[in-house]
């Protein structure tokens, strides 16, 4: 963390409510470093967190409200049904969220928390640092009395930023969205580091898209408004504005494929003609040919037995699956592995 800029900020003070907020300055986004290793490989690509800058949060939002895009609606729905039992099973004192974003179907979860009169801590954890400003800032208001601590910092670095949970407090460990199906080569790593962070007592609560029936998955990546599309090539803009690119953004379109061996979607930007970026920041030149593309994200699409052995590989073990009528969607609860367990 030596690189790291850190400050902590006592945001507001609303009655007992203390926000703060560790801000990562400098190691918040690794744009340089991402950039210069994706676009000189030989397949060029960008890892997806660089596509949440402030507007690129706003369009995943529009992406979240979309027909097509099911994985939020089914989610929200799984946790309305299923909020008051993950809030009895957990006795959860504490959640942590990874990847927060808005955090609006996490309050169908404190909401249950409230009920139960366990919650005491909420800690929204992203990258993008206006929405977690605006995120923690707008739940101090509407739930009295929780403490909020908002963590702007990347999850594949900034893990130890996590304040320790206090004694006799059992925490949620919440990863929603789908989000662990953007990790290459595979979630297994991650979630071995999601373990080291539960205690005895704490669990993992998990969002993970299923596979399904290819039509249904391409159609929620590549909608008919064009939003999912716009999401995609605005990474281009994040690159012409943070590293003074060049990037000519509207000779790239949107591509999204399942691939059935590897049960991911992938979302990639191709070049319509060919051409030649400059990227001073990094002192780059980046030559694309007609057609060739820039994967930006890939989703990976689980099933309960896949899951079930990535969880073994973390050592983790499955307490609870939970999904919807058309197991278009899975919510897991998972504890650390214990020998005596
Ligand atoms: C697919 S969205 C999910 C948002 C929300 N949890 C939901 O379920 O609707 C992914 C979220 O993770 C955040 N994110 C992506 N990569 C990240 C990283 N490396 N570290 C921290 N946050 C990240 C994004 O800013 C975004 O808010």
């Amino acid at each position: 963390m030596s690189n790291v800029d850190r400050r902590s900020e006592l945001a507001r003070t609303a009655g007992r409510n203390t926000i703060s907020v560790h801000v990562g300055e400098g190691t918040r986004r690794t744009l340089h470093e991402d950039v210069l290793d994706g676009l000189t490989r030989p397949s060029k690509e960008l890892p997806p967190k660089h596509l949440y800058d402030t507007y690129g949060s706003e369009l995943f939002d529009r992406i979240c409200e979309l027909p097509e895009y099911y994985p939020t609606r089914t989610e929200r729905a799984i946790l309305t049904a299923r909020a008051d039992a993950i809030v009895a099973t957990t006795g959860m004192a504490e959640l942590v969220e990874l990847g927060s974003g808005t955090a609006a179907k996490t309050r169908v979860l404190l909401d249950a928390g409230r009920r139960a009169g366990t919650l005491r801590r909420y800690v929204p954890f992203d990258v993008a640092e206006q929405m977690v400003r605006a995120t923690a800032g707008a739940l101090a208001e509407d739930y009295p009395g929780l403490d909020v601590h908002g963590i702007v910092g990347d999850f594949e670095r900034h893990l130890a930023e996590i304040p320790p949970p206090e004694p006799g407090c059992p925490r949620v460990l919440a990863f929603l969205g789908g989000t662990i199906g953007n990790f290459l080569p595979g979630a297994r790593r991650f979630l071995a580091e999601l373990a080291a962070l539960l205690g005895p007592d704490d669990f993992l609560l998990l969002g993970t898209d299923l596979v399904k029936d290819p039509d249904v998955l391409e159609a929620a990546y590549d909608d008919s408004a064009g939003v999912t599309a716009a999401f995609n090539l605005n990474v281009l803009t994040v690159l012409n504005r943070e590293l003074g690119a060049d990037f000519p953004v509207e000779r790239f379109e949107h591509v999204a494929f399942f691939d059935p061996e590897r049960r991911w979607i992938e979302l990639r930007l191709r070049a319509r003609r060919a051409c030649t970026v400059r990227i001073p920041a990094i002192d780059l030149e980046v030559s694309f040919l007609r057609g060739e593309e820039i994967r930006t994200e890939i989703s990976t699409k689980f099933t309960r037995q896949r899951l079930a052995g990535d969880y073994a590989a973390a050592g983790l073990e499955l307490a609870e699956w939970l999904t919807d009528d058309e197991a278009l969607f899975a919510l897991t609860l998972a504890r650390r592995r214990l020998p005596d367990r």
